[in-house]
């Protein structure tokens, strides 16, 4: 490199770099060149894995004179990392040394610590960790040597089920459970020598027991609730005496929704009842004579749907049934190929003792004969988040449980798991209720404040409300809300807040000597109208007015703009003719009356009825000339001069005038007067 040295033993500016001047730690230069000249811009490259502060993979820097700028970085760096049953918030590209970056593992899966949740590190090898999760898996803890478990395996995964027995002794908890992904559930059972029986059942809010009461029941027995019509039960349905304490009782919770009108039946009718029909109200249907009705008669409302409409078959059309030919079936009674409608089968299925029973319905079997054994799930599970369940109960397939959340925990998509193919499917979740901050604000309206407004205000003003929290508005004075006046919180978020319309406004007032655009009955909110004025008078204020709220603002007023007397100036005279009045805008002259001048401007101006301007006549005139020595006025003298007037002297013999001449009236003063004087002091002046 050439150096340029101004002095050399404090600091050295050069006129080109060197590749060898710097060294890009965990990065190169993307060209090849040794040096560069002054001012020319390079790429540098970082390695792999390190990117520059903006995290690009390139970035550039600059020869100046006292060498390159800025100074090149290659930092550490992680790309998002590949997740395997998980997934992540963050939407960043890149993280840089030391970022952590947390993960959440799919429902159903955990990482090999047994979390569902992590965080993994960027560091200088590398992530710390893989955002990775497997598949729940659920293990037998060491059991009590009375209970029989089985199948038995190293691992069960979720779905798989277990089923316990005791060796001795009576088994007090579930017969079976189920593995979810938040493990096993129920819990499993003990198994006891002695159990006792329980009183009876307890009673329920809403609802009661489906049977007669009984004063004792054994252990194992089970028992059945219903909830009074408009209720709807939640929790198990039957509850189960184990070792003298009954299981989690239901709960019977007012439904409120309503049903529709009642369903219309081809070739039937219903009975006439009125609505509105609630949860648990039943309609009943008939056929019309010649129809048969297949199907229940009685249609009830739950939840706010009508069950299952019966249908109406013409009698003669009824079809039969036929007999099935399954290998499973070893008999059946009586020996028939072909069944009318309603007429009963009985059928006994092989290594069966017993015959089952089916009807025939219009061509089908109800129920359809089936060999294999009607299967049942555990207990039903004890699902995170839900109001507790301590159940022994099976369920058969097709039963449905509706759970309820804990307090402050939202059912999200259903409220039911169902009994399918021997587990609980569809499993409800309970998740967590999002508080929502400030309700929004609306214009022309604010949040109605509740009666005892002192200490509710702050509530109002709190940060965050709970879920489900209700606002209502109430308008401003000439606005009122069309419809729903309310806020509601739900999940964080608040519904969309109501409108406080303007009412609309009757004609606009009317002003003196003053008509508006277009007067109408009626204007709407918003809605402006302007204002003129008639001739010779003026807007004073804005023109337009607006109707807001049922009420105009002010309107404007219309004030005179002619002028209609001349000002008086004294000692001056219009110039040009007289008017009657004079319009905004229009000028007049004046002139001035001798020996008065004018002093400034000579124009008056007409703005709003008012004259602005003031010209003044000034007397301008002089009296006695100035005395010269030894000279004579030689004009004719005056008592007054007017501005003009000149006066001539003359210097008695042999002296001369000097200077001036003559004087003359000007503003009101003579101008400089001449001086007399002899030759001798004219030479005497040089000396
Ligand atoms: C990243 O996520 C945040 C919050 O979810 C969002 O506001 C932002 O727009 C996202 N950025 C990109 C690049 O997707
Ligand atoms: C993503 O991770 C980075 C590094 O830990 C962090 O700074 C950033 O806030 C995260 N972004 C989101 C949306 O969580
Ligand atoms: C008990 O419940 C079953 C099934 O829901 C029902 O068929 C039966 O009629 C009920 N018994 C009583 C007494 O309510
Ligand atoms: C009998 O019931 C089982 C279990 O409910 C079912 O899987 C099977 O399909 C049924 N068989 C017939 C012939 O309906």
């Amino acid at each position: 490199a050439v150096h340029t040295q101004i002095f050399p033993l404090l600091f050295t500016l050069s006129e080109t770099c060197s590749v060898s001047d710097i060294e890009i730690e965990n990065g190169f230069f993307s060209e090849s060149f040794r040096t560069y000249p002054l001012n020319r811009e390079t790429s540098y490259r970082c390695k792999q894995g390190y990117v520059t502060n903006t995290g690009e993979a390139s970035g550039s820097i600059t020869c100046l004179q006292n060498g390159w700028s800025p100074q090149p970085l290659c930092i550490k760096s992680c790309d998002m990392p590949v997740f395997e049953n998980s997934v992540t918030k963050n939407n960043s590209t890149w993280f840089k040394l030391n970022d952590k970056l947390d993960y959440e593992c799919l429902v159903g899966y955990e990482n090999e610590y047994k979390h569902t949740k992590g965080s993994i590190t960027c560091t200088y090898y590398g992530w710390s960790d893989t955002p990775s999760c497997y598949e729940r898996e659920c293990s037998v803890p060491t059991l009590d040597p009375k209970l029989v478990v089985s199948p038995r395996k190293g691992k069960y995964r979720v779905g798989d089920l277990l089923e316990f027995s005791c060796r001795s002794g009576h088994r007090v908890g579930p017969d079976s459970v189920q593995c979810y992904h938040f493990g096993w559930s129920p819990s499993f059972p003990i198994c006891k020598g002695q159990v006792a029986s329980c009183a009876q059942p307890p009673e329920i809010p809403n609802g009661e027991i489906n049977g007669t009461k009984r004063l004792e029941y054994s252990h194992g027995e089970v028992v059945e609730y219903d909830c009074k019509p408009r209720f709807l039960l939640k929790g198990p349905n039957k509850i189960q005496c184990v070792d003298g304490k009954w299981t989690t009782l239901p709960v019977c919770v007012e439904e409120e929704r309503t049903c529709g009108d009642i369903p219309e039946l081809e070739h039937g009718s219903a009975k006439f009842s009125v609505p509105p029909y609630h949860h648990g109200d039943s309609v009943e249907f008939t056929c019309t004579e010649t129809f048969t009705m297949i199907g229940l008669g009685s249609v009830s409302c739950l939840s706010g749907k009508w069950t299952q409409l019966p249908k109406c078959v013409a009698t003669d059309q009824l079809e039969k049934c036929r007999v099935l030919k399954s290998t499973d079936i070893e008999a059946i009674k009586p020996k028939r190929n072909e069944f009318k409608h309603n007429s009963i089968m009985y059928y006994k299925c092989r290594d069966k003792q017993d015959y089952e029973r089916s009807i025939c319905i219009n061509g089908k079997w109800d129920p359809e004969p089936n060999c294999t054994r009607k299967t049942s799930c555990p207990p039903p599970p004890q699902i995170p988040n839900t109001r507790v369940i301590e159940t022994t109960v099976k369920y058969l397939d097709g039963e449905k449980l509706s759970v309820l959340c804990q307090d402050n925990y939202l059912t999200q998509d259903s409220e039911e798991m169902v009994c399918k193919d021997g587990r609980w499917q569809s499993l409800p979740r309970c998740i967590e209720k999002i508080p929502c901050s400030q309700p929004p604000t609306i214009e022309h309206g604010s949040i109605k404040l509740p009666r005892t407004s002192e200490e509710r205000r702050d509530s109002i003003e709190s940060s965050s409300h709970e879920h489900g929290t209700t606002f209502s508005y109430v308008c401003d004075d000439g606005f009122r809300i069309p419809e729903e006046n309310g806020v509601t919180c739900y999940m964080g978020k608040w519904s969309t807040p109501p409108r406080c319309v303007g009412l609309p406004c009757g004609p606009p007032p009317s002003i003196p000597r003053g008509t508006v655009s277009l007067e109408l009955e009626s204007y709407q909110h918003g809605e402006e109208v302007t204002y003129h004025c008639s001739t010779g008078f003026g807007i004073d204020g804005p023109a337009f007015i607006k109707c807001e709220g049922g009420k105009w603002s002010d309107p404007p007023k219309c004030i005179k703009t002619d002028c209609d007397f001349l000002p008086t100036i004294e000692n001056a005279i219009i110039a040009g003719k007289n008017k009657k009045s004079y319009r905004t805008g229009e000028q007049v002259t004046f002139k001035c009356q001798s020996p008065y001048q004018m002093n400034g401007s000579d124009t008056v101006t007409c703005v709003n009825s008012r004259w602005i301007g003031q010209p003044v006549c000034k007397d301008n005139s002089c009296v006695d000339p100035p005395h010269v020595p030894n000279a004579n006025i030689v004009t004719r003298t005056k008592d007054k001069y007017l501005p003009g007037d000149r006066v001539r002297y003359e210097c008695n013999k042999p002296l001369e005038l000097f200077g001036q001449v003559e004087v003359m009236c000007e503003n009101g003063i003579w101008t400089e007067k001449p001086k007399c004087r002899g030759r001798a002091s004219f030479f005497l002046m040089f000396l």
